[in-house]
């Protein structure tokens, strides 16, 4: 049995079940960066044996070492849970057990990375405008606790975010720096939660534009940009049919590619009209957007970003924003 501290394989065989009804399946059940809510078994000998205990973390390492087993067996009562743990918006709980058992923050921060951006990919696949509010709120709750910023989190995340560009990943991006943000320029535990989920939403008005556009491997030309500019509109209005009356989440999202000089959309406002969640926001995201690969440009370094922000977009940006970031950066690396 894999032990639950997920450290001490190989597996003892240690437990054995009869009397159960047992469904045959995939390795492709087990989720990577997830904690495992149900047993999985084996069969050995013509019995069941379980292979990997409930509450195990489902690390790349484990995952590797069980590539060897073609089939593996769950229990039939476990069904419900197994359907919970497909739907990829199953919500880890912090104070449960199961998520304890990740020792460090890194393991933490992990699992809620794949949970935010596998329930943000759900999101702009299906092209639902009805949002699971809940979940994310609560992700966004987690992770307002989880980010100490005593840690070296920002680079952290650095390390582990992936390189190549797409939407759930960049809204996960912005969400994760836009609570870090928060957290360094001392907002409330409210606000910081808030400004998160601003983060995480802020393209949602993306799930309006068709993909082919918003994955052209090139440059938009001038009609294409005045599409995909509807995206921060659009983004107002699908979460206020959400039933979301927060002003300062609504404006953050609609205001987010606004910029200090008064040049940017969709209003050209300048300065202090510019409403504090969408400037935070705003940082965030064009920190995220400089350092992903896109096909039609090179990626900066966060280093490199950041000295771009500073001085050739130093119009564009606050500077507490942009200092508190290169602190965070350099206090961490
Ligand atoms: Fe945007
Ligand atoms: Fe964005």
């Amino acid at each position: 049995m894999i032990d639950s501290t997920h450290k001490k394989y190989p597996p003892r065989i240690d437990k054995r079940v009869i009397n159960h009804q047992y469904l045959p399946c995939s390795l492709d059940i087990l989720i990577k960066e997830t904690i495992l809510p149900f047993d999985c078994y084996i069969k050995r000998y013509g019995d069941y044996v379980v292979i990997i205990q409930a509450g195990t973390y489902i690390s790349g390492e484990l995952l590797e070492k069980m590539s060897n087993n073609k089939e593996i067996y769950l229990l039939k009562e476990d069904s419900e849970k197994i359907g919970q743990y497909k739907t990829e918006l199953n919500v880890i709980d912090l104070s449960d057990s199961r998520f304890n058992v990740l020792e460090t923050c890194e393991e933490r921060l992990s699992v809620m990375y794949t949970t935010m951006s596998n329930a943000m990919k759900a999101i702009f696949d299906n092209r639902d405008e009805k949002l699971p509010l809940e979940a994310l709120y609560t992700y966004l709750d987690q992770l307002a606790k989880c980010v100490d910023l005593e840690t070296n989190i920002l680079s952290l995340l650095l390390k582990n975010i992936p390189d190549e560009y797409t939407t759930h990943h960049h809204s996960t991006n912005v969400a994760f720096f836009a609570v870090i943000l928060a957290k360094a320029i001392h907002l409330s535990q409210e606000e910081i939660i808030d400004v998160g989920f601003t983060g995480l939403v802020h393209d949602i008005g993306k799930i309006r534009i068709d993909s082919n556009l918003l994955l052209k491997p090139s440059r938009l030309d001038d009609d294409e940009y005045e599409i995909v500019k509807h995206h921060a509109d659009d983004g107002y209005a699908i979460l206020a049919d959400n039933g979301i009356i927060n002003q300062k989440i609504l404006n953050g999202v609609r205001f987010h590619h606004e910029r200090l000089d008064g040049s940017g959309y969709p209003k050209g406002l300048r300065r202090k009209l510019i409403p504090k969640y969408a400037q935070i926001v705003g940082v965030c995201d064009v920190f995220d957007a400089l350092t992903t690969k896109r096909t039609f440009r090179k990626n900066y370094t966060s280093y490199e970003a950041l000295l771009v922000m500073k001085q050739e977009m130093a119009s564009q940006f606050d500077d507490l924003y942009v200092n508190t970031f290169i602190k965070l950066l350099s206090r961490n690396s």
